[in-house]
C-alpha cells in the first residue's frame, strides 16, 4: 500500500507493507535515526513523535494510519542555524546524560509548550509521563522544560 504525509515539513510517499509500524517507517524508510526504541511496547517514549502536533509513541502506530499526517520526528525541531529552546535548556539544565530518552522527551516537551506556554511543574510532570528517562532522576528534565518555556515566552516577547 501506499501512504504519503509530510515529515519535518516535507512530503514524503512510499510504498509499504500494512503491517509497517510508524517507527519503522520513520527509522528504517526515510532514514531518520534520531527517533529512538526502547520498549517497542509504548511504555517508555523513546519513540515519540508528534503527529498533527500531538505527541504519540510510534512504536504502536501502524504507518497507515499516518497517512495524510504531518509528522515531526527530533530532526525537524531545530531549525537550520540554530537548537530549539527546548534542546538549548536541555543542555543547559544537563537534562542529557546517555540520551536515549532525550528525543523522545523533547518532542513530549513541544507537544505539551505549543499547547500551554506556562506550564507547572505538576503540569511539566504530567506532560513527560510517558517517557522514561534512566539517568538524569528527572529533576533537570523538569528544570530544563521550565527554562525553555521561559525561552520561548522571552523569544516572542
Ligand atoms: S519504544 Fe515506543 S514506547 Fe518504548
Ligand atoms: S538521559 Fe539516559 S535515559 Fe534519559
Amino acid at each position: 500500500m501506499k501512504v504519503r504525509m509530510r515529515v519535518n515539513g516535507n512530503q514524503v510517499e512510499r510504498e509499504i507493507p500494512p503491517d509497517r509500524l510508524l517507527i519503522d517507517f520513520i527509522r528504517e524508510d526515510l532514514g531518520l535515526m534520531g527517533t529512538k526504541e526502547g520498549c517497542s511496547e509504548g511504555e517508555c517514549g523513546a519513540c515519540t513523535v508528534l503527529m498533527n502536533g500531538k505527541a504519540v509513541v510510534s512504536c504502536l502506530i501502524p504507518a497507515f494510519r499516518a497517512d495524510g499526517a504531518e509528522i515531526l520526528t527530533v530532526e525537524g525541531v531545530a531549525d537550520e542555524a540554530k537548537l530549539h529552546p527546548i534542546q538549548q535548556a536541555f543542555l543547559e539544565a544537563g537534562a542529557v546524560q546517555c540520551g536515549y530518552c532525550t528525543s523522545g522527551m523533547v518532542l513530549s516537551a513541544k507537544a505539551l509548550l505549543d499547547e500551554n506556554p506556562e506550564p507547572t511543574v505538576e503540569e511539566v510532570k504530567k506532560g513527560i509521563s510517558g517517557n522514561l528517562c534512566r539517568c538524569t532522576g528527572y529533576t533537570k528534565i523538569i528544570r530544563a522544560v521550565q527554562m525553555a518555556a521561559e525561552k520561548i515566552r522571552k523569544e516572542r516577547g
